[in-house]
């Protein structure tokens, strides 16, 4: 077998390892290789960052060198990956759980098996995979992990929705799910309706027959959301403005007053939240958008006895009821391919990185979930 001497870039020459990238990632300045070997990854194209800043500032593609795959691994072509409000916070340095620098963005994405290690009986060259529970480094062209890493899903969906079907899809499932007994005729109410969770929500919700009041910003343009929201199932939508008024229950009509709220924005919009909910009613906080905080009026523990909670999928994916969540996923999957289940995204390839980076950013005045197309 030929050998082959291989220069690595100069962004991979620190000392430490990339995270996202399997062992055996070549740490010195001059690496050898075998040439033509079948247990070799191709050479990936990565985004990486090497400090947390600004992503548009501190990010950059790079080449990286093929890595050998081990009896176990597999190496996966991606297909596509999203630009998701938590990858742009580990950039940032923001986010509770990170990985060590220099990294790899990216968290979930769905890829087509490339090649198999030698002791791998599950999995074939051609099969769609998806890294579950996802995990970082998902910004790249090839992906070497083991077997166990990966979750292979049907092919009968665009690959956009196998991208997302995690982070955003799951959390609006368990949320629905965890916190209150919704019986069918119930309603749920909740800000951000327009985020990939909030249209998860407004459509899960309906499937299971449950009500859905929703708060949109003020934005150019809200009144054909507020169409497409109701095209996807939701009873209500209102913009914050629309709720300047004292009594916002005057707006329930024959709806039944919220059992269950959801926040990923705070500030004025939480308290929005909070204002439709019935007495003992619970609101779920799963995102700062508006990165202010949430206010609560004393008077809304006293004489409504309200309650407030909290969502963080990554700690749900550490929890015993984790288990399932390949089976959850499958089911998520099976609605997209029934036509039960949409969500707006916009496919960008990847050597725009820096486009949907900006449009994800709300740089470009673009609304819509940036999916990488690899
Ligand atoms: N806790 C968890 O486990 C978990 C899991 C998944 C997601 N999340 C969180 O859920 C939230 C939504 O995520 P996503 O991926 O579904 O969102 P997304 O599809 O990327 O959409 C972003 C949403 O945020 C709104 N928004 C952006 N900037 C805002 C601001 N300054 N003030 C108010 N609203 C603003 C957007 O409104 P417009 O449409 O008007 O632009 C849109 O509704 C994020 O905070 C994310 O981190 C949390």
């Amino acid at each position: 077998m030929g050998f082959l001497r291989l220069v690595a870039p100069k962004a991979l020459r620190a000392p430490s390892i990339f995270n996202g990238l399997p062992s055996g990632f070549p740490r010195n300045e001059t690496v050898s290789i075998r040439a033509y070997s079948a247990t070799m990854s191709p050479p990936s194209k990565a985004v990486v960052y090497e400090q947390h800043g600004s992503p548009d500032q501190v990010t950059r593609l790079i080449n990286l060198p093929p890595v050998e795959l081990k009896d176990n691994d597999v190496c996966v072509r991606m297909l596509a990956a999203p630009i998701n409000p938590s990858d742009i916070n580990r950039i940032e340095g923001v986010y509770p759980v990170r990985p060590p620098l220099p990294a790899i963005g990216g968290y979930e994405g769905v890829g087509e098996v490339h090649s198999l290690g030698s002791a791998v009986r599950g999995l074939s060259p051609g099969d769609w995979v998806i890294p579950s529970p996802p995990s970082f480094g998902t910004w790249q062209t090839y992906i070497v992990k083991e077997e166990n890493a990966w979750h292979k899903i049907s092919k009968d969906i665009p690959m956009e929705y196998a991208a997302t079907v995690t982070v955003n899809p799951l959390t609006a499932l368990r949320m629905l799910e965890d916190f209150t007994e919704l019986k069918p005729g119930d309603c749920i109410v909740q800000n951000g309706a327009t985020s990939m969770v909030g249209q998860c929500i407004i459509q899960l919700a309906r499937i299971r027959g449950t009500h859905s009041i929703n708060v949109i910003r003020d934005r150019a343009g809200s009144e054909e959301v507020k169409d497409r929201l109701k095209e996807l199932g939701a009873d209500e939508v209102y913009t914050e403005s629309q709720l300047e008024m004292k009594n916002v229950k005057s707006l329930l009509g024959n709806l039944p007053e919220p059992a269950l709220g959801f926040n990923c924005v705070g500030g004025n919009s939480a308290s929005l939240v909070l204002k439709f909910l019935r007495q003992g009613g619970t609101m779920v906080t799963y995102g700062g958008m508006s990165k202010k905080p949430v206010t609560v009026s004393t008077s809304s523990f006293i004489f409504k006895d309200l309650s407030l909670r909290g969502f963080w999928l990554q700690k749900w994916m550490g929890s015993e009821r984790a288990k399932d969540c390949r089976v959850m996923i499958d089911y998520l999957l099976d609605l997209v391919h029934k036509g039960k289940f949409k969500y707006e995204m916009e496919l960008v390839p990847f050597d725009d990185f820096h486009v949907a980076l900006d449009k994800a950013l709300g740089k470009l005045g673009s609304h819509s979930k940036q999916v990488l197309r690899f």
